[in-house]
């Protein structure tokens, strides 16, 4: 809980399943910061949450029912949208997505019949590019590790041989690292700036294409073998395409150094997770951090046991500030739905110019 936010304070409590407002309703799959609750409801619509307990996900038929009920469905990247959840509501107004991320959503089929969805783009880039270096210098440093030695009492003498860890700066021996940038959208970028900090030669590769990464001066283009061949840290940042989905898999992996580190605050299915714990475990490369997973929450058959990686329950986005954030990104977004306005973070704004779009708002 938000230790901004008092026991037994009520804007805390579940929100009720509400009446009817003239002003439209909104389904929230899960419970979501207070943010962007008082929003919606500030703004007049009924507010519904379907899952209030986080520990398992809304029940499928529990989302249909909500989808049924709404005007508008504000989701989280633990549902699935598919053509079913679209289809429940043919009068459904919009999706509103509490992420950047919405490969969970068929935004074809949206498309199709006429339901604009909306992402919180730009919000939360800072944030996971700070975590993206957290989990970098932890697995570099073994920081996990070194916690747990010292809470665990078996801290005794100091040693020169103790927990040895990587260089991410050139250290005194004035060796550059090579940063490898594995998609160079917005939080790509934002990784690469960071790098500036730790002297750092930053190489970065982007399946559309090279002309971002040569017009930011930040980093050079590499061809993803290349990419793979040189750094000492390789970044994962592509959205999760049909192309990406699994681009980090054996061979990749065979083509990192054996002093390298994989880092994914991506999409977890980027990366062949099967792969990835056998490269670790016969030492393909240095160690691993990862903040999302192929089959979430789920993880790999031995990656949990594994010395050498830094694992995080997709805690990219999660400061207290940017989650507000997020939340009220959302629900502008979910106002603009039920106000059948243009919605400017649609991810499908030609939905807009649709037959099926004018059709669904006639009424
Ligand atoms: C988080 O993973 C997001 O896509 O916002």
């Amino acid at each position: 809980m938000n230790p901004a936010r008092k026991e037994g304070d009520p804007s805390s409590l579940p929100v009720a399943s509400a009446e009817r407002s003239s002003a439209g309703s909104v389904f929230v799959t899960r419970r979501i910061p207070e943010a962007g609750l008082a929003l919606l409801r500030e703004a007049g619509a009924a507010v519904e949450v379907g899952e209030v307990e986080d520990e398992r996900g809304i029940a499928r038929e529990r989302l249909l029912g909500g989808v049924r009920r709404a005007d508008v469905l504000l989701a989280l990247l633990t549902e699935t949208i598919d053509r079913e959840v679209l289809e429940a509501n043919p009068h459904l107004l919009g999706v509103a997505n509490l992420a950047v991320g919405f490969d969970h959503v068929d935004v074809a089929a949206a498309t199709e019949l006429g339901i604009p969805v909306t992402n919180t783009p730009g919000v939360l880039t800072e944030t996971t590019a700070d975590l993206t270096w957290a989990m970098l210098l932890a697995v570099a440093r073994r920081i996990p590790e070194a916690h747990a030695y010292t809470v665990e009492g078996r801290y005794r003498i100091w040693s020169p041989n103790l927990m040895l860890g990587s260089d991410v700066g050139p250290g005194a021996h004035g060796r550059r690292k090579v940063l490898g940038v594995v998609g160079f959208g917005r939080i790509g970028r934002a990784v690469a700036r960071r790098a500036v900090g730790f002297d750092m030669e930053v190489v970065a590769y982007d399946p559309h294409g090279r002309e971002a990464v040569e017009a930011s001066g930040i980093a050079r283009w590499a061809e993803l073998d290349e990419l793979l061949g040189r750094s000492d840290f390789v970044t994962l940042h592509p959205a999760l395409t049909p192309e990406t989905r699994h681009l980090i898999g054996a061979p990749e992996l065979r083509r990192m150094k054996e002093t390298a580190y994989l880092v994914n605050v991506s999409r977890g299915p980027v990366v062949h997770e099967e792969a990835l714990v056998r490269a670790l475990r016969e030492g393909w490369i240095a160690g691993a951090a990862l903040d999302v997973f192929e089959n979430e929450p789920e993880l790999a058959p031995g990656l949990v046991e594994l010395p050498n990686v830094v694992l995080a329950p997709h805690v990219g986005s999660g400061s207290r500030e940017t989650r507000d954030l997020m939340a009220t990104m959302a629900a502008t977004n979910a106002l603009h739905h039920l106000r059948r306005e243009r919605a400017p973070d649609a991810v499908n704004p030609e939905v807009y110019d649709s037959a099926a779009y004018r059709r669904r708002t006639s009424r």
